[in-house]
């Protein structure tokens, strides 16, 4: 649909987590006009969910060198390295500034020095935290108070929907679907010179999630329509630990940090049994696919459908004071861990991979920028290590922001009409889409549960072809039709990767093929959709 109104930038930002707030603020302080679009409310994103922490080499004898080590080993030999030396020798300046700015760390009483922790994958406490386990919550408000004071302008309830271009090709802008904003409602454009994406991962296109439902794969598909290189899409990381509330629990799920592991939680089984243990040095604390392996593979051995982690020994006053949203969320649900163990399972926590872009966030599009989530910097490889996160929205978000008001160009040619795209999908193909998801290519993949589960989502996107070539109606233009049209594309080029790859890497696990071939995929799996497949 074309267009009702349109707003006027220099850099439009598209979603307001912690790589999206950050790359407004720094924009704007450049003296750029920043207009931030996103689909909920302001705080709505992944960031706010974030428990653990941010990690950062900020602790005495820990080095960004120790840091660098311990993020390669957990990305199994596809991290960019000249990425992850950016993330960890800038984080600790990064994570300084965001205080500088307000957000409020926990500290030591005695000596005021920031408090760590440790998690999965690190040989070192090395994640600050705040309010115990409510990092993300934190570092959201801090970030949402800084940009309403700076007076940047926001649009909310605004789902990206395309790439705008300019008559010489050149980005200038998004379409966006606005829900009950007054005079901003229906189909409008933000104009603008530079496109900063930081839309967040796509964990709805599982039916158990840690992500929030906003979460749905919007920026890598709008990257795949406007012809952008996508990398790395095969690589979802499961959470090891994510509160189990029974076989038939769908949506976003509670998630139970590995900082509670990292203060010494224990997983076992139903017996009590320790069972990381022998499977690693680190045993619970082993990166994450490791751990999430761990727990299916006992799983399997013990026909359960969850296992458990115990932190009875950890007494109600740390519970209460250390991680008080977990507490919450499990006493919510009848679980008291202060005296009982906690039933967790895996669930689809991150997009390792996502829109391919250089040190400068610069993806292959000219004037389309990503960070957060959204995109692929290079610095998770296979698996992310836990806690990066945050701390790659920070640094990858004030590099853009160099990046972009450096290089803004002067106003281009009219903007053009967004190319007409695939037919819309009916809101219920969201689901339909998680169930095949989930079956075929979840935690455990095979060559044959990925070409069932290719050959499904196929089936659903062929249907809509062939009834609009009938000229049959299809879905009505809304928030849930686009959603479901998102999470299908999504879907689709995450199994054609994951069926490439014939081998066991990180959190990509073939049962099919259960050992890692380095002669043969110790290479990035990079699609790029010519503009009529999308
Ligand atoms: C957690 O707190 O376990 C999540 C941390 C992360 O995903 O990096």
């Amino acid at each position: 649909p074309a267009p009702g109104w349109a707003i006027e930038a220099d850099v439009v930002v598209v979603g307001s987590g912690v790589a999206g707030l950050t790359a407004a603020l720094r924009c704007a302080a450049e003296g750029a006009k920043v207009t931030v679009v996103t689909k909920a409310k302001l705080d709505d994103g992944s960031t706010r969910w974030a428990q653990g922490g941010i990690a950062a080499a900020l602790g005495d004898g820990d080095t960004p060198r120790q840091h660098l080590d311990d993020t390669l080993v957990a990305g199994a030999g596809l991290c960019d390295e000249n990425a992850v030396r950016t993330l960890v020798t800038e984080g600790p300046d990064a994570v300084r500034r965001l205080i500088a700015s307000g957000a409020r760390f926990d500290t030591s009483q005695a000596t005021g020095e920031i408090l760590l922790t440790r998690e999965g994958g690190h040989h070192r406490s090395r994640i600050a935290h705040a309010g115990g386990d409510a990092t993300g919550a934190e570092v959201s408000r801090a970030l949402v108070d800084a940009v309403r004071q700076a007076g940047i302008e926001t649009v909310e309830n605004a789902l990206v929907l395309d790439l705008l271009t300019d008559a010489e090709g050149r980005t200038a802008g998004v379409s966006l679907h606005v829900m009950g904003e007054g005079q901003r409602d229906g189909v409008g454009a933000v104009h603008a010179r530079a496109v900063v994406l930081a839309t967040g991962g796509m964990g709805q296109v599982f039916s158990a999630t840690t992500n929030p439902a906003v979460s749905t794969g919007d920026g890598v598909a709008l990257a795949l329509r406007a012809g952008a290189e996508v990398s790395d899409l095969e690589f979802v990381q499961f959470h090891p630990t994510v509160l189990w509330l029974g076989p038939d629990a769908e949506g976003q799920q509670p998630l139970v940090s590995e900082a509670v592991r990292g203060e010494g939680a224990h997983l076992v089984d139903a017996d009590g049994v320790r069972f990381m243990q022998g499977q690693h040095e680190l045993a619970e604390l082993a990166p994450r696919d490791i751990v999430a392996k761990g727990i299916m593979r006992r799983m399997h051995e013990t026909g359960a459908d969850h296992m458990y982690l115990d932190a009875r020994h950890f007494g109600a006053e740390m519970w209460e004071r250390r991680f008080p949203t977990i507490l919450a969320a499990c006493r919510a649900n009848g679980i008291d861990p202060v005296t009982e163990p906690v039933p967790v399972a895996p669930a689809a926590h991150y997009a390792s991979g996502g829109v391919r872009t250089d040190l400068r966030g610069r993806t292959t599009v000219p004037g389309l920028y990503a960070c957060g989530e959204v995109a692929c910097t290079g610095v998770h490889g296979a698996n992310r290590l836990a806690s990066n996160s945050l701390l790659e929205g920070l640094v990858f978000a004030e590099r853009i922001a160099e990046d972009v008001t450096s290089s803004l160009r002067a106003p281009g040619a009219p903007v053009v009409p967004a190319p007409s795209r695939d037919p819309l999908l009916e809101p219920a193909v969201r689901y339909e889409v998680q169930r095949i998801m989930t079956e075929g290519a979840g935690v455990l993949r095979s060559a044959e549960s990925l070409e069932r589960a290719g050959a499904a989502l196929a089936r659903i996107q062929e249907q809509a072809v062939e009834a609009l070539e009938r000229d049959e109606k299809t879905a009505e233009p809304c928030v849930e039709s686009w959603e479901a049209t998102n999470l299908c594309l999504v879907a689709r080029v995450l199994v054609a990767a994951a069926r490439r790859r014939e081998e066991t890497r990180g959190c990509h696990w073939r049962e099919d093929r259960p050992l890692r071939d380095d002669e043969n995929w110790r290479r990035h799996l990079v699609v790029r959709l010519s503009p009529d497949s999308a």
